[in-house]
């Protein structure tokens, strides 16, 4: 199996007008093409600095991470844009969808950025996929939580990614609604053989995966 995910010795700090806060500490792993991992950990562990660091989003302080092969850091800012919206799915804790573009227009924007053709029409079938065929024209702000989730899949998976990231949801929806639409992403990764590295902390969907990575205090256990 060919290597998807690479990281290499990868700290990060943040420095704080209280001093400086180690987050992530010496981590090394590699995560092969079609593998599931989850990313485990208490809270404040550094699961979510370190999907930001797989994503691109943000720099290690020290330490490379590469996907498929690319170094990240070495890349320019439009370089990088491009190759995050061909090579990356990112499900964030938060969603992050916009809030002027409905459910349908929403899932259509990564692949309007590639000036893909048919956005709209593979954004609808996306859409339907994740259930929410009947919501096409809401916008996030008439949609539940669940729901907004949902569509930050469907957003994420409609440009059929190498590498899907996931921050499993906090704060705005519950527990079970948030569980029953991770095990939606969960069966449509299986279907189309994608990475994924998902940060959960259900032991369930921990179980379900390949591999569980368990982050403490920021070091790998
Ligand atoms: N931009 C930042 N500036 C300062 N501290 C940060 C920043 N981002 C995260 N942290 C701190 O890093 C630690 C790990 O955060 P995070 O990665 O969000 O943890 P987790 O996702 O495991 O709950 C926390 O103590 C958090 O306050
Ligand atoms: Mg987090």
């Amino acid at each position: 199996m060919s290597e998807i995910l690479c990281v290499e010795e990868v700290s990060k700090h943040f420095d704080t007008g209280a001093g400086r806060l180690e987050v992530l500490n010496d981590l090394s792993f590699s995560v092969d093409r079609g593998e599931t991992v989850a990313i485990v950990g208490e809270s404040g562990s550094g699961k979510s600095t370190l999907l930001s660091l797989l994503a691109g989003l943000d720099a290690p302080s020290r330490g490379t991470v590469r996907v498929a092969g690319c170094e990240l850091e070495t890349m320019g800012e439009s370089e990088l844009a491009a190759f995050r919206a061909r090579e990356l799915g990112i499900v964030f804790q938060q969603f992050h969808l916009m809030a002027g573009l409905s459910a349908l227009e929403n899932i259509a924007l990564p692949l309007e950025l590639q000036n893909a053709s048919d956005a709209l029409e593979r954004a609808r079938g996306a859409l339907e996929q994740v259930g929410l065929a009947d919501r096409a024209n809401h916008l996030p702000s008439r949609l539940s939580g669940g729901e907004c989730q949902r569509v930050a899949i469907a957003r994420a998976m409609v440009v059929e990614p190498a590498l899907l990231l996931a921050d499993e949801p906090s704060g705005s929806i519950d527990v079970r609604t948030g569980r029953t639409v991770m095990n939606l992403l969960f069966d449509l990764v299986q279907r189309v053989e994608m990475t994924l590295v998902l940060v959960t902390h259900s032991q369930e969907l921990a179980a379900a995966c390949d591999r569980r990575l368990e982050l403490v205090s920021g070091r790998l256990a």
